[in-house]
């Protein structure tokens, strides 16, 4: 069913548009578009039939780009799905409208307009609408007036987004049975059919009502009820951590919450980060701030993917902070002598909260009295691991069913990077530094979408690991910790032998295992270590090994017959970690449903390690 999304922003609104109707394809169409107001503050449009993805190509051809904008997936209803009936719809190149619902009094009005000389090129009841607000702004009203005025002509279900040349600053909507919620942004605003949409810009709705009309500015909104009297709605935060565990349209759990990702990054940074900084309340605990600037040295301790997750932290931790830090996996840290350390923050990272290991190796520390404070990172509010810690700083991912971690992985890195923020405030070190990591996490959202885009291009790549027995995951710097979170995830859903070496390491042993039937996958951002890398590649392909390198689309390195590339989205290099992380769930999780194996519930694994 047809979706609406707009935006007003002093930000160009043309990928949020795109993005919230990515986000509301579930819904079913067959024909997208959107329309903004230009620099030149002309109303101009793309549409195209079919999906989001070919509206995207035409714009990637003819860029249209405003700070204003309204966007529609159309499910035909009125008129065949074709380009000249997609929304928006435009009178006289001077208000754009799309709309979710029926006009049912469409045939008279047309008539009648008809007679006054409109012109119409489509056959959907909805430019109807888009010629009454046009002849209503003629006729003196401003588009605010024009649509109550409008509305009182309309009979049916409907909801619209409106914007017109007249007044380039103002975004109309109005409910009346197709849901609309309004999202609010911080000097800026959105709407969309619903949260989902959304959930990449804001967290905090309005919801119309039936009969309301509402103006959006970016500093206002001005709600109008059914009597055309003002009107306050309540702000709803919406509610992130309850993430419906239901399998809506997908497959498995495991693809849900991959595609997860954005909305359970955004939730975990929701609140999170301020003008001046990272908040103080994003860990919970007593004397965050004061005991944070005392520490010294830092112990990550962690199980599996939580593991990887640390290992990454520890090159931002030591990147970023003039801090020591130290990881070891859980069940190793607790059997084994730790000489004291001055002023030890202890971090354990679990997304169950309930990991034995990890709860008896904190246990052991708090029993030989050797840290500073104790700090979780976890994904269960009031899991042992939260109530043990004396501090917590919680992911927002929502409840996690496949047993492969997915979004509870990123969340961490996220979480872990609000940790470094938070570390050079209580160090008074360089600030620049914590702008540079709160400007990446703002754009993190968007940028998982673009990775989740190579969904299609990594299910046929997938088909070439079908007969695989065995497979190399390279990496360099934080992205070794990548490399290895790719080769566990593909040994636990696909049951193919993976490992993963720091690409440095690989003359030292593993291009001994490299031939024609050893597939390697290499993860290649655009960052200092990229060029030793493409050494370490030449010395797998001049063997003979077939390469899928993940690149950077500016990264230039050359397919071949052996090297197939991907190419990913350019991302900040703080960020490569978890983008990167993207193509390897869904390499895995594509090759485990050809292998036909039990996806989210992998033969002898288990989600919560509780025993030993
Ligand atoms: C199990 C899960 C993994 C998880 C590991 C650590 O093995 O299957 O996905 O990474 O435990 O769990 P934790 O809850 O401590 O992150």
């Amino acid at each position: 069913m047809c979706g609406i999304v707009g935006a007003v922003a002093q930000r160009p609104v043309t990928e949020i548009l795109l993005e919230g109707l990515r986000r509301l394809e579930y819904r079913g169409y067959d024909s997208a578009g959107l329309a903004v107001i230009d620099e030149q503050g002309q109303l101009v449009r793309s549409r195209a039939l079919g999906r989001v993805a070919s509206l995207q190509e035409r714009l990637h051809k003819e860029p249209i780009e405003g700070h204003i904008g309204i966007a529609h997936t159309r499910w035909a209803t009125h008129g065949v799905p074709a380009e000249h009936n997609a929304h928006p719809h435009f009178s006289n190149d001077r208000v754009g409208l799309v709309h979710n619902g029926i006009v049912e009094n469409h045939a008279e009005l047309r008539a009648e307009l008809k007679t006054q000389g409109y012109v119409f090129t489509s056959e959907t009841d909805t430019e109807v609408v888009a010629h009454l607000l046009s002849r209503a702004l003629e006729n003196g009203d401003d588009l605010m007036q024009a649509m109550l005025n409008v509305r009182s002509q309309l009979i049916g279900a409907y909801s619209f987004a409106v914007i017109a040349h007249d007044d380039p600053e103002t975004l109309i909507v109005a409910r009346q049975g197709s849901p609309l919620v309004i999202g609010l942004g911080l000097g800026e605003n959105f709407v969309g059919s619903d949260i989902q949409a959304l959930l990449p810009v804001t967290s905090r709705f309005i919801y119309l009502e039936n009969g309301d009309v509402a103006r959006v500015k970016r500093y206002g909104i001005e709600i109008f009820d059914v009597n055309n009297r003002p009107i306050e709605r309540p702000v709803k935060q919406s509610n992130v951590n309850s993430f419906a565990s239901d399998l809506g349209e997908y497959r498995h759990f495991m693809l849900k919450e991959i595609f997860e990702q954005p909305s359970a990054i955004a939730a975990t940074l929701e609140g999170r980060i301020a003008a001046n900084g990272i908040n103080w309340g994003t860990i919970k605990g007593q004397q965050v701030q004061e005991r944070l600037a005392q520490v010294e040295s830092i112990q990550i301790i962690a199980c599996g993917t939580s593991f990887h997750s640390g290992l990454v932290g520890r090159y931002w931790i030591e990147a970023l902070t003039d801090i020591p830090c130290q990881i070891e996996v859980a069940s190793e840290y607790r059997y084994r002598r730790q000489p004291p350390r001055k002023n030890q923050l202890v971090i354990t990272i679990s997304q169950s909260g309930e990991t034995a290991d990890t709860l008896a190796a904190l246990e052991k520390i708090k029993q030989e009295g050797s840290c500073l404070a104790s700090l979780t990172i976890c994904n269960v509010p009031e899991s042992s691991l939260t109530r043990e810690s004396d501090w917590s700083l919680m992911t927002v991912a929502g409840p996690e069913i496949g047993v492969a971690s997915t979004k509870a992985f990123t969340t961490q890195l996220v979480a872990l990077q609000l940790l470094v923020g938070l570390l050079i405030q209580a160090k008074g070190g360089d600030i620049s530094k914590v702008e540079q990591l709160s400007n990446g996490l703002r754009q993190l959202p968007l940028l998982i979408e673009q990775a989740l885009n190579l969904n299609d291009a990594i299910e046929t790549l997938a088909e070439r690991f079908l007969e695989k027995q065995h497979a190399l995951f390279l990496g360099r710097g934080e992205m070794y910790p990548i490399a290895l979170e790719g080769a566990l995830k593909l040994k636990e859903i696909s049951y193919i032998h993976a490992e993963a070496y720091p690409a440095g390491e690989l003359k030292h042993g593993p291009l001994a295992l490299v031939d024609s039937e050893m597939p390697i996958i290499t993860v290649a951002p655009n960052t200092a270590l990229l060029e030793k890398l493409k050494s370490n590649l030449e010395e797998v392909r001049s063997r003979g090994g077939e390469l899928y390198v993940f690149a950077d689309k500016e990264a230039h390195i050359q397919p071949f017959s052996n090297l197939h590339v991907l190419e990913m989205p350019h991302v900040p290099e703080l960020l490569t970690p978890i983008v990167y992380t993207i193509p390897l769930q869904l390499l895995s999780y594509h090759v485990a449903v050809l292998k036909g194996t039990d996806v989210d519930k992998p033969r002898n694994l288990a989600k919560s390690v509780t025993v030993e």
